[in-house]
């Protein structure tokens, strides 16, 4: 019997090591959950390992690549689809990263979907009145979605699959993306136009440079007074002091949250009984008319199970042939001369 692929597996929760445990039943690796996250502090734990595990708030930062890279580990596999939290240009060369491209568009767009009607019929505060028999409709009154436009910034598979929820409840759809899809049906509008427009919005697009802080103060003031916003992306999309100020003046009507920037910090965690350091999540949560979700737009049943199918694929396969069709670099599709163009690893 060949032998086993070791996987040092951080940030383990109790639904990661169910779906990770059914899914390398028949395989030939052998995994550690760590309860901790990947750190500074925690990364020699793993030592002796083939491969490290890591989900979204795992940061990688040069000192750990080069540790990671000390101990023999040349393969990160992220149990995830963004990779803003690793050094990814430092890593070149050094240890390749690996993702899970895609594990259930649907359960994100959904679950955007989800927040946005408990946001805009008041289903959070209707849920807490009647469970203390407080059948009163005072203050419920929300408004239809048929015939609102909703702005949806990002048409990749999240957005895309927003795009048509939205288009079956009646909705205007208008869209921003950087690389609109050719030929499709979607009305593409600039970025001004879509402020403007839009009774709703919705972020899809990945965390970049680029798109950081893409809401802030001055696209605020564009937008349509009362305007939703629903951000099931990455937290600093948004700029948070911003989007307070906003809530505040009453340019914005609601906010949905999956996604904070410095989420890192708190989500994932139960801090019931603590003391919240962090003034603007408290502050946000604070206001009746913003919801907040941690980060579990992925989580449902078949997003779990694809994720550790995908997840141990990307390991095997890595570890048998050198290369892994979702290996990602930082010249990944911006530059022809990336290997993995060829099917071939990324260095
Ligand atoms: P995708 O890569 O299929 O689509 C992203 C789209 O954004 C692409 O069409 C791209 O052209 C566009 N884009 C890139 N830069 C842009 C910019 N500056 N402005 C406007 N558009 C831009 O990605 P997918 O799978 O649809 O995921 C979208 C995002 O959802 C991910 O980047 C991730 O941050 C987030 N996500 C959140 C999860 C959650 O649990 N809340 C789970 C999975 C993903």
């Amino acid at each position: 019997m060949n032998k086993k692929i070791r996987i040092a597996f951080f940030d383990a929760k109790d639904y990661d090591i169910a779906s990770f445990d059914q899914e390398k039943a028949n395989r030939n690796v052998e995994i550690s959950y760590f309860e901790t996250r990947l750190t500074e502090e925690t990364v020699r734990l793993a030592e002796g390992y083939d491969a490290v595990c890591i989900f979204v708030n795992d940061m990688v930062n040069r000192q750990m690549i080069d540790t990671l890279y000390d101990l023999g580990i040349r393969l990160i596999a992220l149990r995830c689809a963004g990779y803003n939290n690793v050094e990814i240009e430092y890593a070149f060369k050094k240890v390749h990263v690996v993702r899970v491209p895609a594990y259930s568009p649907y359960a994100v767009a959904e679950h955007a979907m989800a927040l946005l009607l408990t946001s805009i019929r008041r289903i959070h505060k209707a849920y807490i009145r009647t469970r203390d028999f407080n059948f009163s409709l005072s203050g419920l009154t929300g408004f239809d979605l048929h015939g609102k436009t909703v702005g949806v910034i990002g048409t990749g598979k999240i957005g895309r699959i927003f795009v048509n929820i939205c288009r079956g409840f009646g909705m205007n759809v208008i869209a921003y993306d950087k690389y609109p899809m050719a030929d499709s049906d979607i009305k593409y509008v600039e970025l001004d136009e879509l402020w403007r427009e839009s009774d709703i919005i919705s972020l899809h697009c990945p965390l970049t440079d680029e798109s950081h802080n893409l809401v802030n103060a001055d696209t605020i003031a564009k937008m349509k007074k009362g305007v939703v916003l629903v951000n099931t992306s990455r937290g600093a999309l948004i700029n948070s002091e911003a989007l307070l100020d906003g809530i505040k003046s009453r340019q914005i009507g609601a906010a949905c949250l999956d996604v904070y920037d410095e989420e890192s910090s708190i989500f994932f965690h139960d801090f019931s009984g603590h003391i919240v350091e962090d003034d603007t999540i408290a502050r946000l949560i604070s206001m009746p008319n913003v919801i907040v979700s941690s980060h579990q737009g992925f989580l449902t049943k078949e997003a779990l199970s694809n994720i550790a199918e995908t997840t141990l694929n990307n390991v095997e396969e890595f570890m048998a042939t050198g290369c892994c069709k979702n290996e990602i670099c930082y010249k990944c599709g911006k530059f022809a001369e990336c290997n993995r163009e060829q099917g071939m690893k990324c260095f």
